[in-house]
């Protein structure tokens, strides 16, 4: 007879919103895998890290300060960098343990049970996880190739939706690549404003612009919103390290929060990465070279689609981030059997279906995500040549 467990309800209620990384079936040996978002490791300074490190641990007050506890809401030279770049005051700026973390608390502080939060179709799966840890009842608003329909929001508060808040990802978003419009960016923050809600916009490629220019994130001067953001994407994810930026009225509820949890991100990497980002131009060097870098990779795998598949997809040139969103364009064609079938020929993605989570599905479901920051030029002309098999043997 098993024990039976002491978990909570707040645990045992948790549902996997989608098979993430579902079984594909038989993975080839030499699969390269297109199914992650973390960064190039080539494209990180690790050097830099090394030394910063060394320099923090070598002198005796530097490193009591890092090896000691510091502040909840992180330290204090890192928020003021953060907040010359954010264009807001360093009181507002909260260091969290990566993006995850700041939505995760900013959504406990500011949803309670029962709410409506609405997010994206398609959305980043794991921002619908850490939202059930709110209770809160979840709607989607459909995202297209200029990010958030904001039309369809309008159409929905019109028709009595009262969201408490609104789950975002403005540039470069996870999984379809797309950028929100400037113009959607100040309607949705009028709306937000008009209709009393919180937007929490999850930012963590930003700085990872392969083409075009750079659209400011939504209104941080507006008490409605909030940035998410990361060093994920551009250090490092095993860092665990981010921030958030809150309106006036949230920072305390967030640092609340804070002291019944891990109480302070690592005061060792605040301090490193403080260094580190504060010194010359290392972090605008760092994110324009991985910029650079991932627009060849994007541009090698979205030629080797079109060369491979020609009318069988439609594929945009991602402006940025590490995302391809590919659609077949044949409507029988089955995504997920694409899917496991380009796993038995050696490449990894997923299906798009797996970012439909919430509201209609249908229109994911004929694309797949494909990852490229982590994949050379080459490997990825060799993935759309193996997608281009797989896709000859699934449509017969
Ligand atoms: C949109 C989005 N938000 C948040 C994260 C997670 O960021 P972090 O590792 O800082 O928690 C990711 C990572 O894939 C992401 O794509």
């Amino acid at each position: 007879m098993s024990t039976p467990t002491l978990l909570a309800e707040r645990v045992t209620g948790l549902v996997a919103p989608s098979p993430f990384g579902a079984v594909l079936g038989h993975v080839a040996d030499d699969a390269v895998h297109l199914t992650g978002g973390s960064p190039a490791p080539e494209s990180l300074p690790r050097d830099e890290f090394a030394h910063r490190t060394v320099e923090v641990l070598a002198d005796l007050d530097s490193a009591a300060r890092a090896l000691d506890y510091s502040g909840h809401q992180g330290d204090p030279a890192l928020r003021r960098w953060i907040g010359a770049r954010e264009g807001v005051d360093a009181s507002r700026v909260v260091i969290t343990n990566g993006a995850l973390h700041g939505l995760s608390m900013t959504l406990l502080a500011a949803v309670d049970p029962g709410d409506l939060v609405f997010v994206e179709n398609p959305v980043y799966p794991l921002a619908v996880k850490t939202l059930q840890l709110t209770g809160a009842r979840v709607d989607a608003v459909p995202v297209d190739e200029d990010g958030l329909d904001v039309d369809a929001l309008d159409r929905a508060l019109r028709s009595g939706a009262r969201p408490r808040a609104l789950y975002v990802v403005p540039d470069f978003q996870n999984p379809t690549g797309s950028v929100l419009a400037p113009d959607r960016r100040l309607r949705l923050v009028e709306l937000a404003e008009r209709y009393g809600f919180l937007v929490i916009s999850d930012n963590p490629y930003s700085e990872l612009r392969g083409s075009g220019e750079d659209i400011p994130d939504l209104d941080p001067a507006s008490d409605r919103i909030v940035h998410v953001n990361t060093f994920s994407k551009t250090l490092g994810p095993g860092l665990r390290l981010g921030w958030t930026v809150a309106p006036e009225w949230l920072v305390a509820g967030l640092l609340d929060l804070r002291a019944r949890h891990d109480q302070h991100a690592s005061s060792l990497l605040q301090a490193v990465v403080t260094r580190l980002v504060t010194r010359d131009d290392l972090f605008e060097r760092t994110v324009a070279a991985a910029s650079v870098l991932y627009n060849e990779r994007a541009v090698a795998l979205v030629d080797g689609l079109r060369a491979e598949l020609g009318d069988g997809v439609d594929v945009a040139l991602p402006a940025g981030g590490v995302f391809a969103w590919p659609r077949f364009t044949d409507p029988n064609l089955d995504v997920e059997a694409l899917a496991s079938a380009a796993a038995a020929e050696g490449v990894v993605f997923l299906p798009g279906g797996q970012f439909s989570v919430v509201g209609d599905s249908s229109a994911a479901r004929r694309h797949a995500r494909v990852s490229f920051g982590q994949t050379s030029s080459d490997q990825l002309r060799t993935a759309a040549s193996r997608i281009a098999r797989a896709y000859r043997r699934v449509i017969g």
